[in-house]
């Protein structure tokens, strides 16, 4: 993939892809964890020292019609603080208002758009030549000389953001995106068994995704599932939850994988489930078996706990994503907590995903063993050998620019 060798940005004007998507208070609407904040400012410092260019960033935040989409005014003040630079912002993504602040930019500036996915067509789907025709990629490619992605997390969506600049300006990978690729290449080249993947958190349908393409390439000799993908796999395996998480599953949209999780286990699938779990009945928490189910399921339970511990410490590579509880809730922390501490106290290689596991990450206990990634399911999804279109834009933007 090209990268900043292979393009000229110097004192040029620059669109950089960064993801700063962080977990949000659903009640506050305030930044709970602003670790890719700090990751991204490292690198956005790199450039402006390095190349000097009239930079432009642009991230999205959540998806419309979640809590946690929200603006990017605090983000920006945190770009500020951690890169030490001034980082303006404006209100605005390809509107007239953020037209004029792209172009009145200097060279050394930098400039953050608000959240890309107020503009509708950033939530859409499509191949790099439709997305390089939207009206996004359209008003605004014309104010660049070049486009770079240093949104790794964010690279396995084909948005026009990710994947429509390519095609009309000259782009490259930035400082982190190259980083990240190359940690994972390594780990990729030297997979040893057992191979531990530990998956939970709320993004269900991408994880079944992940699992499929794991089972497919052979790549996972244990599935330890947390979060709502247990829940999912337990009710695909005909336990029942009790009304109140079948009621929560259905909200979320999750009881039409049933079908796609049974065939996931019917494939051979080496997929564990919790044996218990940690509820919140009236207010108080209990520690209840599988069978007895009562009340809203919060984390994984004591048993559970132990055994995942277990298969982490004998394995050679662990693969993290997701908490296992509802970490918001200081309550339900236990799984997610004692989990990381067993992947920490491990021999394996571990490799941490991003998002709102990497805010519960005790940055003490890092070591050269262990990688955190800024990305969630794209760290999965190159693991587990999907071609990411953020990639594929990248290396049709080289065949158009660079040779
Ligand atoms: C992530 O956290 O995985 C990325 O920021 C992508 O977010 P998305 O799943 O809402 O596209």
């Amino acid at each position: 993939i090209p990268t900043l060798r292979e393009i000229n940005i110097r004192e040029k004007r620059v669109f950089m892809r960064i993801d700063i998507n962080v977990p949000i208070d659903p009640d506050k609407g305030e930044i709970l964890d602003d670790r890719r904040i700090r990751v991204h400012s490292q690198t956005i410092k790199e450039v402006v020292e390095k190349y000097r260019p009239a930079l432009v960033l642009g991230s999205h935040q959540g998806r419309p019609g979640e809590p946690d989409f929200i603006t990017l005014e605090k983000h920006a003040e945190l770009l500020s603080k951690y890169t030490g630079y001034n980082v303006k912002f404006v209100d605005d993504v390809i509107g007239p208002t953020a037209r004029k602040a792209i172009q009145e930019l200097k060279p050394g500036e930098i400039l953050l758009l608000d959240n890309l996915r107020l503009v509708s067509e950033e939530i859409i789907e499509a191949t790099p030549e439709k997305q390089s025709y939207t009206i996004f990629v359209r008003r605004l490619a014309p104010l660049f000389d070049a486009y770079v992605n240093d949104a790794f997390a964010t690279a396995h969506r084909s948005q026009p953001s990710i994947v429509g600049f390519p095609l009309v300006l000259p782009s490259a990978a930035g400082p982190l995106f190259e980083k990240e690729i190359m940690a994972l290449r390594r780990v990729v080249e030297s997979f040893e068994s057992p191979r531990i993947f530990v998956l939970g958190g709320t993004k269900v349908r991408d994880l079944l995704r992940v699992i499929e393409n794991l089972v497919r390439n052979k790549m996972a000799d244990r599935i330890l599932t947390t979060g709502l993908l247990a829940q999912l796999f337990l009710v695909a395996k005909g336990i029942g939850l009790g009304k109140e998480n079948m009621r929560y599953l259905e909200e979320k949209g999750i009881l039409p994988l049933i079908p796609r999780a049974r065939y996931i286990l019917l494939m051979g699938a080496p997929i564990e489930t919790p044996i218990d779990f940690k509820v919140l009945i009236d207010g108080e928490t209990r520690n209840v078996g599988i069978g007895e189910i009562n009340g809203k399921i919060m984390d994984i339970g004591e048993q559970t706990i132990r055994i995942y511990s277990e298969f982490i410490k004998d394995a050679k590579i662990v693969v993290m994503r997701g908490p296992a509880g509802v970490i918001e809730d200081e309550r339900f922390r236990d799984g997610t907590v004692k989990l990381l501490e067993a992947a920490y106290n491990s021999k394996a290689f571990v490799l941490i995903g991003g998002g709102h596991l990497s805010s519960m990450i005790d940055e003490s206990k890092l070591n050269e063993h262990i990688h955190v990634s800024t990305g969630g399911n794209a760290l999965l999804l190159f693991l587990s050998g999907e071609t990411l279109p953020a990639l594929k834009a990248l290396e049709l933007s080289a065949k158009m620019f660079l040779s």
